[in-house]
């Protein structure tokens, strides 16, 4: 018996397509963006990692205290045999839900990043040598079916990820997964919370510079995969809060008038001095929103945790 098995639901190079396809729509459209998806190569997701340990970064650290609170309230209520977590990158914070469920059989991590995924297995079967583990390499919003694994079923996705899709998005996505299981299973999800608009900037453009770095990285990612000639120093980190919206908005704004051109593409892309490129939505929920969201997709809302200074939550739902 093989305790890890990994499937590949992406094509080798569908990461490279995509990437050719988001740049051409989303640097040729006014105004100018480009999905967040497009940070996390190695050094991104380092950054990123060390943007969780920031003091202003608040999110990550509310999150871990709600799930190590709840943890064996979640396994109670769910009685999950197996866990699928949606991007699961390191696998981290899943640490403590694991720890929770004695009754688990199956861990189904889905992740863009092999390295990733490999890294996160490797450790947790250390840890877990009777746990089935079935990664798979694919992006969660694409994701159509899962392996066979025993029910009841725990999906999870943790983060405030879903904070990155547009609301049609996230309508789609809620439905998406909904068809991924039964009646009965169970989703986790982590929702950043609409709170006061100094909290919220500061957390996307800490004092150290480290979320700017992780902007900025964007460009790199387009250096080294397209050959595109932007120059790093030319853009300016901005993050600001939509409260139309209730979302942050990071974008890249050019300092002055500078053009660049990305070979592998064919294509030159003028900025005007001060032109913005938007990297990223972050939204922020208020619990009927979730609510309304969730049940919307054929999720019954159950449980809605916060954390004790009401920064962020965790919703626990079961698919009707
Ligand atoms: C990983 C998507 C949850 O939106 O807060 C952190 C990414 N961007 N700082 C977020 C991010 C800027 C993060 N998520």
């Amino acid at each position: 018996m093989s305790p890890f098995l990994l499937t590949r639901t992406l094509p080798e190079d569908t990461t490279g397509a995509a990437l050719r396809a988001d740049v051409l729509t989303g640097l040729t459209r006014v105004p100018k963006e480009l999905p967040p998806r497009w940070f996390y190569d190695a050094r991104g997701s380092e950054l990123f990692e060390e943007i969780t340990r920031l003091p202003e970064y608040y999110p990550t650290r509310a999150e871990r205290e709600i799930l190590i609170r709840e943890a064996p309230g979640i396994a109670a209520l769910t009685g999950a045999r197996t866990l699928v977590e949606l991007g699961s990158g390191s696998s981290e914070k899943t640490r403590h839900l694991l720890d929770a469920l004695p009754g688990l059989e199956s861990y189904v991590p889905v992740d863009v990043s092999e390295s990733a995924l490999r890294g996160a297995a490797g450790a947790l079967l250390e840890e877990r040598p009777g746990l089935r583990i079935h990664a798979l390499i694919a992006d969660f919003t694409a994701l159509t079916e899962l392996p066979d694994s025993p029910g009841p079923r725990l999906l999870v996705f943790l983060g405030g990820t879903i904070g990155n899709l547009l609301p049609a998005e996230r309508a789609r996505f809620l439905r998406g997964v909904r068809r991924l299981v039964d009646p009965g299973d169970a989703l986790l999800l982590g929702t950043d919370l609409v709170k006061d608009e100094e909290t919220l900037v500061r957390a996307y453009d800490d004092a150290a510079g480290v979320t700017a770095d992780f902007n900025r990285n964007v460009l790199r990612v387009l250096a080294r995969e397209l050959g595109a000639d932007a120059d790093l120093a030319d853009f300016d980190h901005v993050a600001l809060w939509d409260r139309e919206n209730e979302w942050i908005e990071m974008r890249l704004r050019a300092r002055t008038a500078v053009t660049v051109k990305i070979p592998e593409l064919n294509l030159v892309v003028p900025f005007e001095a001060g032109e913005e490129l938007r990297t990223e939505v972050s939204a922020k929920f208020r619990r009927e929103g979730v609510r309304r969201e969730l049940a919307g997709a054929g999720w019954e809302p159950a449980e809605w945790w916060t954390d004790t200074e009401g920064r962020f939550a965790l919703s626990l739902a079961r698919a009707v």
